[in-house]
């Protein structure tokens, strides 16, 4: 498929003389909004082509792409739902951080979802605490999939909102892989973000936020709002080349047959890799670090290790000889030691 953006970077950089910013004067192809570069503001050219292939590639009306993180595109949807006139919004408590600051920012009220919470990881919460929390809001924001890789009961979710006429969010930060499959946030929320730059090949603070007909054009408002008005090219290139690159069902299955053969704890998407470690976590740690293996988190029980389409499997085959050679604790009941943070702020 055709990359829009990479490709006019590319056509335009030779003999490029520049007195625009930025200051470095043209390095690495990184370019600001010109004649021939579209706008993220109001793209009519290479920007639009490129959303409007994202947007049927994720299964949307529209989608927006986001230079800045998917906290640009929470802070998005709570605006959207916001400018509709909610004021109460259910979140799970151990949502991330983007969702409280959105909340407080915009006056949005919190009505917390309550999650247990299991060897230090927040459980996704049950279809009845959705159910609940959703009779006292307007909207409802869910994760999917958390860090961890498991999912919230999403169809149940979907059915809730819509016999209530209420609006579904979907945080699909850790998700964006998932838009081969029936799991994907797209497939259930009226609007929800996919952290590209996590689980695909875009570079750190890609993202896009879409919606389906209803939201698109509050959606296409908030995002005026919230994103910077000095997009950079080269992440928006890579957000194209990311929604654009192939489903690589070799990774996925390599990924599950490691879990069974490693003692992994089992969670619903193969790119996050959890490994019971216990108190041996930070010793497992440094002995990965010495090889030069880097995991995403240590959370005192668990090291995780986040693939992508672009995982190597002979890279997986490394990591599974040193993981065997390593002992494993016992994994503990508390609220893990200097791990990820668990956010409460705004409850
Ligand atoms: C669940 C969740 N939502 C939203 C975000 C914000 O994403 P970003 O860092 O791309 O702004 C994160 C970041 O880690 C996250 O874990």
């Amino acid at each position: 498929m055709k990359l829009h953006i990479a490709d006019m970077l590319r056509a335009q950089s030779a003999g490029h003389i520049s007195f625009h910013t930025p200051g470095h004067k043209h390095a690495g192809g990184d370019i600001t909004e010109l004649s021939y570069s579209d706008n993220l503001y109001s793209p009519q050219s290479v920007i639009k082509r490129a959303e409007e292939d994202a947007a049927k590639i994720l299964g949307a009306h529209r989608s927006f792409f986001l230079t800045d993180g998917s906290t640009a595109g929470v802070f998005s949807m709570i605006f959207a739902v916001k400018a509709a006139g909610g004021e109460r919004l259910a979140v799970p408590e151990f949502s991330h951080p983007s969702v409280f600051h959105a909340c407080t920012a915009m006056g949005m009220q919190v009505v917390p979802i309550p999650q247990r919470v299991r060897w230090g990881i927040p459980l996704q919460p049950e279809e009845e605490e959705v159910a609940k929390a959703l009779e006292r809001a307007d909207a409802l924001l869910l994760t999917s999939p958390d860090y961890y890789g498991y999912f919230p009961p999403m169809a149940a979710a979907k059915e809730l909102c819509r016999k209530a006429g209420k609006p579904f969010l979907c945080d699909g930060a850790h998700g964006s892989h998932l838009h081969f499959c029936e799991s994907y946030a797209g497939k259930f929320a009226d609007m929800w973000v996919d952290g590209v730059h996590k689980s695909l090949p875009a570079m750190t603070q890609g993202a896009v936020v879409s919606a389906q007909e209803a939201w698109a054009s509050r959606l296409e408002e908030a995002v005026r709002i919230f994103r910077t008005t000095s997009p950079s090219y080269p992440i928006l290139a890579s957000v194209e080349y990311a929604v654009k690159y192939p489903r690589n069902l070799a990774i996925e299955e390599a990924s599950e047959a490691f879990k069974r053969g490693h003692g992994c704890l089992a969670n619903d998407d193969w790119s996050k890799i959890l490994v019971p470690f216990g108190e041996q976590s930070s010793s497992a740690q440094a002995a990965l670090e010495e090889r030069n293996i880097y995991p995403e988190f240590n959370d005192g029980n668990f090291l995780m290790f986040y693939l992508s389409p672009c995982s190597k499997e002979e890279e997986l085959a490394i990591l599974g000889s040193v993981l065997d050679s390593l002992p494993r604790g016992e994994v503990g009941e508390d609220a893990p030691q200097g791990g990820i943070p668990i956010y409460r702020e705004g409850l």
